[in-house]
């Protein structure tokens, strides 16, 4: 696509019914993100998910799929537990869900691993820039700046075997120079528009509830209000009778 032209789109999901409506919308790859410890699990940090739950919810949406292509994070630190053990990890994935690659965070530091994922047969993605796995070090859910790095960690992520690069939180025109140096497909997220692709995660494009929506979210909906609306309308109804009316009951 990238060497066509054509834009990626990228969404993330958790379960079979959301993966079955992107794949029908036409969505090209599908992200079972970690993200996932926050959005669905309630946590405030994507460190807590495990690799059980990950592929808990993988396989949910490995079923759903028939189309898109469908990539799993690996979650923290399982890609600095030694290859040997990263291998057996992602291995999992790909044999436990329908999924068919992996993302992990890091660029020149993951070379190694990286290069032996795919040696092992499993595709992976690199995501480098803003490393939501690495909020403790990094200090926070900042723009990162370091032009220098983010090339390196692009070239390295490459170089290694990579099929493509998620950029996160970085000035436009780093993406556009990173997106410009690379053959590989980059897909963006707070990366501006220059990337070859772009990913959000479905609760903040559908405006599911979340404590804070970044500048880098379009909200395409407001499903929010729509499901208050409808479970309250719901409870009215239950309390004054009018749910079930005849025509919800059996003769
Ligand atoms: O886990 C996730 O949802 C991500 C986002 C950056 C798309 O990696």
């Amino acid at each position: 696509m990238k060497a066509e032209g054509h834009k990626i789109s990228m969404l993330t999901a958790y379960d079979y019914t959301m993966a079955s409506m992107l794949d029908d919308a036409g969505v090209d790859t599908i992200l079972v993100g970690d993200s996932m410890a926050m959005v669905v699990q309630g946590h405030d940090t994507t460190l807590p998910v495990t690799l059980d739950e990950m592929i808990y919810h993988a396989e949910m949406v490995g079923r759903a799929v028939s189309r898109a292509l469908t990539i799993v994070d690996l979650p923290f630190p399982t890609n600095h537990l030694g290859v040997h053990k990263t291998i057996e990890m992602a291995g999992r994935v790909l044999k436990e869900t329908r999924c068919q690659a992996v993302k992990l965070e890091g660029g020149a530091d993951q070379a190694e691993v990286i290069q032996a994922l795919v040696s092992a047969g499993i595709p992976v993605m690199a995501h480098v820039g803003l490393r939501p796995q690495s909020i403790h070090t990094m200090g926070g859910y900042k723009v990162q700046r370091d032009e220098d790095l983010l090339l390196e960690d692009a070239k390295a992520a490459e170089s290694a075997g990579a099929f493509g690069l998620l950029l996160e939180c970085i000035p436009a025109d780093f993406a556009q120079k990173v997106t410009n140096h690379l053959k590989i497909p980059t897909i963006g997220i707070g990366a501006g528009p220059h990337c070859d692709g772009q990913v959000l995660v479905v609760n903040d494009l559908l405006g599911l509830p979340c404590d804070y929506v970044p500048r880098f979210v379009k909200q395409y909906a407001d499903l929010s209000t729509v499901i208050r609306n409808a479970a309250s309308e719901y409870c009215s109804d239950v309390k004054n009778g009018t749910f079930p009316g005849d025509e919800h009951s059996f003769k």
